[in-house]
């Protein structure tokens, strides 16, 4: 493994070689350019970001180890959608995360294990044992069979051995595609069907509050749609009784004994596929999202550093799920990138009581918490008794993601979580993005409750009026797009480029379109005030309409359904159903017992609608498009002024639905 100093250029070509003809000395300086400071070093690097993003990039990238150095840093048109950055280079991310840190670092610990019962010794994992660990589970998995450029699909439960199978993935040059172990058999099988996975590293069970979650079984079924799986490695964590299929079924535990301590990282291209991750859009089954290997270690490790201002020997911790992007870039990826010390919670906020992330944090002395707001609504709600018998007192940075945070919820997290004294940085990204877009930086940005603020160096957002025009100016609002790639940015939809295209590319032209509405104040801060398609965004989770309604149209009485998020004092969005049925329900609530049931099965619990509204029809437009204007507003209890009815195919249906709703 090399570092760039080590590179020699090929005199002439100087695009190849401006990150080779970096010497140590440089490196080091640029690495302490990297972290920003300070609000002019910020505006430094965002200005230099935009005007020179080749050389800024370069800089960066040049902190890292790698194989072989670029050929040339970008290369980019958003009309095909054809994004490479640091193209020709060579290198393998886990050498980054792991090796790069082991004589600096090695007995720091890297990983820390909080178990779901809080009477259970957690467990942690130093540089050098996680290295030792990853080698070896990159070794079992060679053994079973698994080979560069493979998918592996990994549904585990919070436990370290989840970050060891993504690295140990990474460590072969194999493709971990996550899958949230909340979701559905028939959902495991979909995303197992459609990145053709070989290979599911699951568990026997998992552990959620007072519950265990048969996860085998779930797999056990999935598998039974799923003829391109060879081989299940499973996790004893549970120790609950399993159902085992020979020849396909083999036990971590057995197949990791004796397997070598040593795994020569797998050299990988720059754009190699890394991971493949499911997220919802507003259309069909969801997509699988593609990052590639150079550029989202970049981004994770650049935007993890300056958001959060890790300083060495801090606690941090993400409480999200391993099964998000959150898990992937900010509890696996960045904080290891870093050098961090990175905390793994295997529970859930309010088990065995809603003091339990104030508990976790005052245990591992927590220095920097990054949560979503649906968790600080919820735990808010259940009262500041849960608090305050903990100290909180190492605390200096709060984070926030997933959705919008309402101002009384930023407020409650400053004073009573951050005692008025931690910065609270409100990071806006998507799955899509790979990392943190629009954040403050922690004590640099000053914070402003309800918006992210600015973008990052490297990111140019723009908004865009109904008209498709760039809304030039501050004090505006507007559809967010972003008219420049950054490293972290996806590459393609797994399997089906042209449905990326059309996705992100297409609206407007020469811009990614990130699906949400957002506000610039006078000052050019950003404020996202949610989705703008047909996606809901419900305690944080991407939720698509239409394929809750799908779902939903799965039960055999079922006619048609049509889904719109309403506004949720906990959840942020809620999800409101309105269903024809074949005949309207003799028994309303076992109906709706039933579609729920369905739609748990489908998608898994989360996706379960809040309210259903059963309905002789819907608002629809004389060519069949389903009004969701008015189905929004009556599902928000706006009912007064339902605005022009009359492009509709059948006006009388909307009073129909609404005196239904206000029953
Ligand atoms: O609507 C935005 C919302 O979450 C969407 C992305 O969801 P997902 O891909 O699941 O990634 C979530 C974690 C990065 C966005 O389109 N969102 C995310 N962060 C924020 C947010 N909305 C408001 N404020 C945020 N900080």
């Amino acid at each position: 493994m090399l570092s760039l100093h080590n590179f020699k250029p090929k005199i002439g070509n100087v695009t190849r070689n401006r990150a080779g003809i970096v010497t140590l000395k440089q490196a080091i300086k640029k690495r302490m350019n990297s972290r920003i400071r300070n609000l002019e070093e910020y505006h430094k690097a965002y200005q230099e970001s935009v005007s020179q993003p080749e050389k800024f990039w370069a800089e960066i990238a040049a902190e890292f180890s790698w194989k072989k150095p670029w050929d040339k840093v970008l290369e980019w048109n958003f009309r095909d959608f054809n994004v490479k950055w640091f193209d020709g280079a060579k290198l393998n991310i886990t050498e980054n995360c792991l090796d790069r840190h082991l004589e600096s670092r090695g007995d720091q610990v890297a990983i820390l294990w909080e178990s779901n019962n809080p009477e259970i010794h957690g467990r942690q994992l130093s540089y050098r044992q996680l290295h030792t660990e990853v080698c070896k589970a990159a070794n079992m998995l060679k053994n079973l069979g698994v080979k560069k450029g493979d998918r592996v699909c990994i549904y585990l439960p919070m436990v370290p051995e989840a970050a060891v199978a993504m690295l140990a993935c990474a460590r072969i040059g194999a493709i971990h595609s996550v899958v949230f172990a909340g979701f559905s058999a028939q959902s495991l099988a979909d995303r197992i069907h459609d990145a053709q996975c070989a290979y599911v590293i699951t568990a026997d069970g998992a552990f959620r509050g007072s519950k265990s979650i048969a996860l085998k079984e779930i797999v056990d079924e999935a598998l039974q749609q799923s003829p391109s799986v060879k081989k299940v490695l499973v996790l004893k964590h549970t120790a609950q009784p399993v159902h085992w299929q020979e020849g396909r079924d083999c036990w971590w535990h057995e197949e990791l004994e004796g397997c070598s301590e040593h795994c020569e990282a797998a050299t990988m291209d720059a754009e190699d596929m890394l991971f493949i991750l499911y997220t919802s859009g507003s259309t069909g089954k969801p997509k699988g999202v593609v990052h590639t290997t150079a550029g989202y270690m970049v981004w994770s490790a650049y935007t993890f550093r300056n958001v959060f201002q890790y300083e060495k020997g801090d606690v941090y911790w993400c409480t999200a799920d391993v099964g998000w992007i959150t898990g992937h870039s900010y509890i696996v990826y960045g904080p290891l990138l870093e050098g961090a010390t990175t905390l793994m919670f295997e529970g859930i906020p309010t088990w065995p009581d809603a003091g339990r992330f104030w508990q976790i944090i005052d245990k591992y002395k927590v220095n920097i918490f990054y949560t979503a707001p649906t968790a600080i609504r919820s735990l808010m709600a259940h009262g500041d008794a849960f608090v305050y018998p903990h100290s909180l007192a190492s605390l200096k940075t709060l984070g926030t993601v997933g959705e919008p945070i309402n101002e009384e919820a930023w407020q409650w997290y400053y004073d009573n979580i951050g005692k008025g004294k931690c910065w609270v940085v409100d990071t806006w990204w998507q799955t899509e993005t790979g990392g943190i877009m629009i954040s403050p930086l922690a004590h640099i940005t000053p914070a402003k409750p309800t918006y992210a603020t600015l973008p990052l160096p490297g990111i140019q957002p723009v908004l865009v009026n109904g008209q498709g025009e760039e809304i030039k100016g501050n004090n505006a609002e507007g559809n967010l797009c972003i008219k420049f790639p950054w490293p972290g940015m996806l590459r393609t939809t797994y399997g089906d480029h042209e449905r990326c295209r059309l996705n992100y590319f297409s609206t407007y032209e020469n811009r990614y379109f990130t699906g949400d509405g957002c506000r610039r104040d006078f000052e050019g801060n950003y404020r996202i005030i949610g989705r703008v398609d047909d996606v809901i965004n419900v305690s944080g989770h991407r939720m698509g309409t239409a394929e809750v309604e799908n779902a939903i149209n799965e039960h055999p009485h079922v006619i048609e359904s049509a889904v719109v998020g309403f506004p949720h004092p906990i959840k942020g969005q809620g999800i409101y159903a309105y269903v024809i049925c074949d005949h309207l329900p003799q028994q309303p609530e076992q109906r709706k017992k039933e579609i729920l049931e369905m739609v748990t099965k489908m998608i898994g619990a989360i996706a379960k609608p809040d309210k259903i509204q059963f309905v002789s029809g819907l608002p629809k437009t004389r060519s069949g498009k389903i009004m969701r204007r008015i189905l929004r507003k009556i599902a928000e209890g706006d009912t007064g002024n339902l605005g022009d009815t009359s492009t509709l195919l059948d006006p009388a249906i909307v009073e129909s639905i609404r005196d239904g709703a206000l029953q």
